[in-house]
Parts: structure tokens; C-alpha cells; sequence
């Protein structure tokens, strides 16, 4: 059929989840009747909180199904402050000035669209989950990757560089499970507030914190920080796609508002007041949440260290296992072809390190966010790889 003829646009500079390749052949290989192991992405197992679950159904029984207010339902924004304020420490949180998003993924694009003018940077670790870079392109500014591990030392680079509007911190941090300390908080907060640029702080995972390590919350700290926040990974919502975000600073408030106003107009009502139960209900889901996977990040953690190609790095955070290639096998020599080895021998689905970045090269992902049967099945396999 002869299509009409599209001008080139920003989308087109966008890649679409390489991830995505890794899936359609692992469900192939299902399809075919083998063996395979989910790993190649991030999904919590567990199902939402019982509670919540009532909410969300009662809410349906009373008909609260119709358009709310696009920042989020009073009940939720208020739910929402008084969390910030009393676990992250955020004491400038007020219903007015958070906002309920469609997911954390749809308060990151609304954040970096109201934060960036045309060509302004904005600072992030590499490797990085890749949805990030991808993001601050779409809103026309020019992601500076750095390396996570030198993250602060090589942000000093760029000092003098007025181009540069934001430092991105996410930790724990997706893929290497890294928890970023207090120091480096510090001093990442000590170079935005010499600079007078904003901090913008994804703490996705701000429950998945292992070894009974501390979630710091950067906008406890700073108050230039947009602090970013996801349902999906604490209360296992990622299907019922909410999130929400925090900046005192107005006028970033108010471009953020009418972004939602124009893009989602509101996240699903009934969704908002099972957030509501879940900010304000029993806290224990939490903690055993917390508890099962530091036992999957055990389990795979111990396998993969006796393989004989992969080197893991241990998480402190997150549920992603992130793992050096100490050797390669024969005809493989990169971090693609060694997820496809592994794929073809073992069935077991990883990511190449380089979708989350060139510091990825040499690296593969896999995610323990599965159930822990499987993961167990999976390390057993692992162990001998
Ligand atoms: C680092 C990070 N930030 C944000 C998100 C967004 O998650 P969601 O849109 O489900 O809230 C994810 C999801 O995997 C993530 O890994």
C-alpha cells in the first residue's frame, strides 16, 4: 500500500527496547517447546498488596470511575506529601506541589520536558537503564553519560560548561544494582549547588535496598532536586502504571502540570485510591518484598560467581545482577554475542550490557525479579555456565 511520505522527526533518533530482540527470541525458543529462563527483564513477581486490591475494587463499586483532577486525586496528593515528608525526609512536600504520574516513566518525560531548553545537557551515569537517554532527547536536550563508578570525579569536568541544567542520580541504580553512598550524595548536591543547576533523582527502586543499607532521598538534602517516584517495584503496581514526582520549584511545577493536563490528563482513578491504601495501609509488604529478594540476589549471586565466564557484581540494590564476561567462549566476542551463547546453550535470557550504555561493553544484565523457583532453576543452570 503507498503510504504518505513523513518528515524525519525526534522519535525517529529513539531506539525501540533492544531488549525487545532478546524477548522475541527467547519466546520463540518457547515456542518451540525449550526450556528458557526470563531474565532479560524486570518485572516483580508478587502480586499487589490484598489491600490494595480491595481499594482499587471498591472504588469501581462506587462508581469512581471518572475524570479527576490531572495532578492526581486530593486524597492521593496528600497521601503522597506526608510520605515524602516523613520517610524521604522531604520536608517542602505539600499536596500542591506533587503531582500523580502515569508510571515513573511518564514523570521522567514530563520532568526533562519542563527542565530542558534545546540543547542543554543534563549528566547521567553510564551504563544507565536505557529509557533515560532516550528520554532527554525526546525532550531536545543532550544526555553527557558519565561513568557510574568515577561518577562524581568526572562530573567536575563539566564546571564550567553552562549548557549543563541537571545531574541525574537514580539509586539504587538500574542496571548495576550500585547503591550510591552519602558522600557521593553530597558531593554530587556540593557541584549542582555551586553550579545552580537542578538534581533530578529517580528513586524507582527506593525499596529494593539490600544488607540493611538506608534509602537517602537527594531532595532531603537539596532543594533543587525533582525527586521521582514509581508504584511499580514497591507495591508490584507496574501494570496499574502510576508513579509521582515532587519539585518546590513552581514554575517547573507548573509546566509539569500542563504536560499532564495535555498527555495522560490523569492517571486511571481507580488505580489512584489503591495508591491511596498502599501509602497509607500496613508498610510490611515492604519489608518481606525486600526480604525474598535479597534471598533470589543470594541465590543467583553465589551461582553465577562459580561460572566460568561471567564475574557478577554483587547488588546492594534493585533486582538486577550485573555481570563482567571474564572470558569468552569460542566465536563470541562481545557482550551481544555472549547474551545469544548463553541463550542458545542454557536458555537463559539476559541483557547486553551496551543497551544500557558503552561502559555496558563487556557486560550482561540479568533481572531476579522472577519468582524464586525460577531464579533457583535458573542459578542452577548459571552455576555451570
Ligand atoms: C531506573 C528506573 N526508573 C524508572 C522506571 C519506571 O518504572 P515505571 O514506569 O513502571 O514506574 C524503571 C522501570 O524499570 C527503572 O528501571
Amino acid at each position: 500500500m503507498k503510504q504518505i511520505q513523513l518528515s524525519r522527526n525526534v522519535v525517529d533518533d529513539i531506539s525501540f527496547g533492544a531488549i525487545v530482540k532478546i524477548r522475541d527470541q527467547l519466546l520463540e525458543m518457547q515456542r518451540a517447546g525449550k526450556k528458557v529462563y526470563r531474565l532479560e527483564s524486570g518485572d516483580p513477581s508478587f502480586p499487589i498488596p490484598e489491600h490494595v486490591r480491595l481499594a482499587i475494587e471498591d472504588a469501581l463499586k462506587k462508581n469512581r470511575t471518572h475524570y479527576t483532577d490531572s495532578t492526581g486525586i486530593p486524597e492521593l496528593r496528600k497521601a503522597i506529601a506526608e510520605k515524602l515528608v516523613k520517610k524521604n525526609g522531604i520536608r517542602s512536600a505539600t499536596p500542591e506541589n506533587v503531582l500523580v504520574s502515569n508510571g515513573g516513566m511518564n514523570a521522567l518525560y514530563i520532568t526533562f520536558r519542563s527542565l530542558i531548553a534545546p540543547g542543554e545537557k543534563v549528566i547521567i551515569p553510564d551504563p544507565m537503564w536505557t529509557e533515560i537517554a532516550e528520554i532527554i532527547k525526546l525532550a531536545d536536550g543532550i544526555p553527557i553519560r558519565i561513568p557510574v563508578e568515577r561518577y562524581v570525579e568526572e562530573m567536575r569536568k563539566y564546571e564550567n560548561d553552562d549548557r549543563v541544567r541537571a545531574v541525574f542520580i537514580n539509586s539504587p541504580h538500574n542496571p548495576t544494582g550500585y547503591v550510591f553512598g552519602e558522600k557521593q550524595i553530597s558531593d554530587i548536591i556540593d557541584f549542582a549547588e555551586s553550579k545552580g543547576i537542578f538534581i533530578v533523582s529517580d528513586e524507582a527502586y527506593e525499596d529494593v535496598i539490600f544488607d540493611g543499607l538506608k534509602h537517602l532521598s537527594p531532595g532531603s538534602l537539596y532543594d533543587d532536586t525533582i525527586s521521582l517516584f514509581s508504584m511499580s517495584k514497591s507495591y508490584a503496581m507496574s501494570g496499574l502504571r502510576i508513579g509521582y514526582a515532587h519539585t518546590s520549584n513552581e514554575i517547573l511545577y507548573d509546566r509539569m502540570k500542563k504536560l499532564l493536563r495535555c498527555t495522560i490528563n490523569g492517571v486511571n482513578s481507580a488505580t489512584q485510591y489503591g495508591a491511596v491504601a498502599a501509602l497509607t495501609g500496613p508498610q510490611d509488604y515492604i519489608g518481606e518484598m525486600r526480604k525474598e529478594y535479597q534471598k533470589r540476589r543470594d541465590i543467583i549471586y553465589e551461582a553465577v560467581s562459580e561460572s566460568r565466564y561471567l564475574e557478577p557484581i554483587k547488588p546492594h540494590g534493585t533486582f538486577y545482577l550485573w555481570n563482567r564476561i571474564k572470558e569468552y567462549p569460542p566465536g563470541v566476542s562481545d557482550s551481544w554475542g555472549m547474551t545469544s551463547y548463553l541463550l542458545e546453550k542454557t536458555g537463559v535470557g539476559s541483557s547486553p550490557g551496551p543497551v544500557f550504555g558503552p561502559a555496558g561493553e563487556g557486560y550482561i544484565r540479568f533481572a531476579f525479579s522472577a519468582a524464586t523457583d525460577h531464579i533457583q532453576e535458573a542459578a542452577d543452570v548459571l552455576r555451570n555456565f
